[in-house]
């Protein structure tokens, strides 16, 4: 198990780029895998989470090449794969099971879906109940609706589909399905989640329709095959706005990153505690562009409601964000939150609290008072790779240092983190800086 070792950071100057964004780099290979032909991505994510799509794509008798480290070629087989000859394996990864499971179900072939430990404990029935109600057999072996997953998939019905979660996996996984149904299938869900799905369904010439929190496809359309670009992943980018956002003279610029507004909840937030963020977004299929952030002495927010989908993957940061500024922030339905990599919420209130921060754990939130200096502490990931990365940053500011175990599970999401840390890390040189002035505010 490989550690960090974590020192205060100086002041941030600089400009960066991050790696291409998990969720889109999925479902880039999913309906590349669907389409009529050879679809080439840029800016694939190479984390280990996509490869066990593209590992489960391959399994289904996708061809995919991998030209460059981050440009795959795709070659689409019209959504009619062959049955895979071993079990799947989603390693850590719950949108490559979910959304799979949606795809699956729409194969006249058995598979059997199997992940690591963490994602063996994740909920299932959320697909389970939705795919079994469109005509898919399903079983899962785990406790409670848990993995491995038996698919037994076939002709599908059309659904209706409420979900009584805002999950954005749901909502794709019946939305799959719903491309091998005959007729219109739709979801509504209780507060949008990102809509990744949906814009990337337009974009290969699909046509889903939108209608409030309602989403709708018809079936029987072969996406068309065409070339996409992944924009940087503002998940991952959010570990170094927060390290820039929290020191009061640093500016951080970060270039080709999306920008899409059911993902940029993290911006909003950092704005509400005091950083000055600046933005110029280009749309393309994904809004991305670049934004600045200038550091402030943040001050505590609330975080609730329809807010929560669109930050649910920088909780852990802005956790982090919340100690370091002064008063006091209440984060309140989250409760997703402990059905995440690790339960989150639990993990996020031992880590800070082992740092000296003054926080408590809520059934569905986080109630902390920032402002305690934080001291260096030794600190596990709990396997979560968001925790690890929310933690080093957090190490930036602490006093002393701070160790984080179990760091290889950044690998899921972010491989090169540790490599921008180190370089945050040390001083900054003219060359680095930049100075930016035509950024409109946002
Ligand atoms: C994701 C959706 C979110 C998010 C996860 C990726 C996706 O999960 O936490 O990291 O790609 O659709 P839920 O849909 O379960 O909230």
């Amino acid at each position: 198990m490989s550690d960090w070792k974590i020192r205060r950071a100086p002041t941030i100057q600089t400009e960066l780029e991050v790696p291409g964004d998990k969720s889109i780099s999925h479902r880039a290979v999913m309906l590349a895998a669907m389409s009529n032909g050879p679809c080439v991505i840029k800016g694939f994510l190479p984390s280990e989470d996509c490869m066990a799509t593209v590992g489960a794509m391959r399994s289904l008798g996708v061809a995919i090449e991998v030209a460059d480290e981050t440009t795959l070629i795709v070659h689409g087989m019209r959504g009619v794969f062959t049955a895979p000859t071993g079990e799947i394996d989603c390693g850590n990864s719950g949108t490559t099971m979910r959304l799979m499971a949606g795809i699956l179900a729409g194969q006249p072939f058995r598979s059997r879906l199997v992940g690591d430990a963490s994602l063996s404990k994740r909920p299932m029935r959320r697909v389970i109940e939705p795919l079994t109600k469109m005509g898919a057999k399903i079983t899962a072996e785990g406790k409670d609706g848990r993995p491995p997953l038996v698919i037994e998939g076939g002709k599908l019905k059309p659904l209706q589909f409420v979900s009584p979660v805002a999950s954005a996996q749901v909502k794709s996984a019946v939305l799959l399905a719903g491309m091998f149904a005959k007729g219109k299938t739709s979801v509504t869900e209780p507060t949008q989640s990102r809509d990744h799905t949906e814009r990337m369904l337009e974009y290969f010439l699909v046509r889903p329709q939108k209608q409030g929190l309602t989403v709708s496809v018809f079936g029987g359309q072969t996406p068309e095959s065409r070339e996409f670009r992944v924009p940087g992943d503002i998940s991952s980018a959010a570990f170094w706005l927060v390290a820039a956002a929290a020191q009061p003279r640093s500016r951080l610029l970060v270039k080709n990153v999306g920008l899409n507004e059911t993902r940029t909840g993290v911006l909003a937030v950092l704005v509400r505690m005091g950083a000055a963020i600046r933005e110029v977004i280009d749309a393309q299929a994904e809004p991305i562009g670049v934004v600045e952030i200038q550091g402030a002495r943040l001050k505590g927010t609330e975080i609730k409601g329809a807010e929560i989908p669109n930050v649910i993957d920088e909780i852990p940061i802005l956790a982090v964000a919340a100690a370091l500024a002064h008063g006091k922030t209440v984060i309140s339905d989250a409760g997703e939150l402990r059905v995440k990599e690790t339960d989150r919420l639990a993990a996020v209130a031992m880590n800070l609290r082992l740092m000296g921060a003054q926080v408590a754990e809520t059934e569905d939130g986080l109630e902390i008072i920032g402002g305690t200096p934080l001291h260096g502490a030794r600190l596990d990931s709990f396997g979560d790779h968001r925790i690890a990365m929310a933690f080093a940053v957090a190490g930036m500011f602490a006093e002393g240092e701070t160790t984080i175990t179990g760091t290889e599970c950044v690998n899921t999401s972010y491989p090169n983190f540790y490599a921008t840390l180190e370089k945050l890390l040390k001083q900054p040189t003219e060359a680095q800086t930049r100075v930016i002035t035509s950024l409109p505010t946002r």
